[in-house]
């Protein structure tokens, strides 16, 4: 429980100078250096935040995204709308031949997701709503790309095909699956982001050379999507990332209703429904939460981390299974100092410093909370917020924090950190 009195306007001045900061425009960095171009989930999230103070420049971060959706629907995980030395890998590595250079792989689809919030909280109904309703077609068509490219043999569910798709970089989830990504062949290569942030709080050289190994095979096919998933040797279905697409894909149908689309609303309907059905396989006994789905080994994964709480976000109000996950939450709640831990303290694997193995992240938090309240506990979401709202007054706003004493790591003044704290705030006075 939180006790630390926070200042509301100046947690609010200093989100809104830091997103005006990281606004190299149109576009928003996640922050200086470390990442200085635009990346997918990032700018939807972002894009929460700026619309609570500008909510044409909200659907322009939105909009500058998906402008460079690729041809077959996926929209990448990075755009590089202009050069930068500070960051590795730039395009020359990925190589997708893009006129805007971009990424060829993809990020947890938070699109649809966003888009319904921004319309539900619209002040400017009239100019959000015609807005929303001309992206939606590509929404739909980014699902139906995941439908096809991610799950070819029609599971239901997809896999992420790179571990940087999953936004969660290294978390422990894929630690065996990236195991068996041979090195062989990826050569030297210089990283930058151990020159921006303590190399103790990042992934390791044996996780980069094997992330640098997938992007070169994914290269040598051309990024022909097509081809990928069944050539890749790493395909794990985490269940965060199919109960954001599910959410994406029942908020999707929500918006379609409402701007008048009934045949997008139907068919992003049946996938919600179809991704549902098909989410319950991964079920952990043993865990009592989801587990990701190593699909190359065929196996469950036993790693009980935040990407298996969120499924709140998706379940039907009233699933039983919600229940068990909220009871997960209080505990992980008191095991910490600071909620959500990104990986069960419990855990011998868990490191309090090192990124998506521990730490704990804004922007899961705001996830978290959203699945809370989704269930009828909005007093524990009420105190997720106030909670992070109390940490970053202290600490900054830091890329994510350490839950054992609080202390913000990785980049500094963080754009989604700071959206955030402006959703934070928000729903907080709600
Ligand atoms: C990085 O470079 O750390 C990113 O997470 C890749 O998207």
């Amino acid at each position: 429980m939180t006790t630390f009195p926070i200042d509301a306007d100046r947690l609010r001045a200093e989100a809104v100078a830091i997103l005006r900061e990281n606004d190299l425009g149109g576009y928003t960095i996640p922050t200086r250096g470390l990442y200085p171009f635009q990346w997918n989930w990032d700018s939807c999230l972002v894009a929460l935040g700026l619309a609570h103070v500008d909510e044409d420049r909200a659907l322009g971060e939105i909009e500058t995204l998906v402008a460079h959706q690729w041809p077959d629907g996926m929209i990448p995980h990075i755009v590089f709308h202009a050069d930068h030395e500070t960051y590795f890998p730039g395009p020359d590595v990925w190589g997708t031949a893009r006129a805007t250079p971009t990424s060829g792989i993809t990020q947890p689809p938070v699109l649809g997701y966003a888009l319904r919030r921004l319309l539900d909280t619209a002040r400017d109904r009239t100019m959000v709503a015609p807005r929303v309703a001309a992206l939606l077609p590509k929404v739909a068509a980014w699902h139906r790309w995941f439908a096809t490219a991610r799950d070819p043999h029609r599971t239901g569910l997809v896999a992420i095909l790179h571990p940087w798709e999953s936004g969660r970089d290294n978390a422990i989830d894929w630690d065996e699956a990236l195991a068996r990504v041979p090195t062989e062949g990826v050569g030297s290569y210089v990283r930058r982001d151990t020159t921006h942030v303590d190399a103790a709080q990042r992934p390791t050289k044996a996780e980069y050379d094997r992330y640098l190994w997938l992007v070169q095979r994914f290269r040598s096919l051309a990024w022909d999507q097509a081809t990928l998933h069944d050539a890749s040797p790493f395909r794990v279905v985490d269940p965060g990332f199919n109960a954001i697409l599910i959410r994406s894909a029942e908020d999707l149908a929500a918006l379609a209703q409402a701007l008048d689309a009934p045949e997008l609303a139907a068919e992003a309907q049946a996938q919600a429904a179809r991704g549902r059905t098909a989410l319950e396989g991964l079920w952990h006994d043993g865990l009592g939460q989801y587990a990701a789905f190593d699909r190359a080994a065929g196996t469950l994964v036993e790693s009980a981390s935040i990407g298996g709480l969120l499924p709140l976000l998706a379940l039907e109000p009233g699933h039983p299974r919600a229940q068990a996950l909220v009871a997960r939450l209080a505990a992980l709640r008191g095991a910490v100092r600071h909620p959500v831990p990104s990986h069960d303290p419990a855990d011998p694997r868990f490191d309090r410093l090192r990124y998506w193995r521990g730490p704990l992240w804004l922007i899961a938090n705001r996830l978290v909370a959203d699945g809370l309240a989704r269930h009828g506990r909005a007093d524990a979401a009420g105190e997720i917020a106030r909670d992070g709202l109390a940490l970053v007054a202290k600490s900054g706003f830091g890329e994510y924090f350490d839950p054992l004493d609080g202390r913000a790591l990785g980049g500094k003044r963080f754009s989604w950190t700071a959206a955030m704290v402006l959703e934070f705030l928000e729903t907080n006075r709600a």
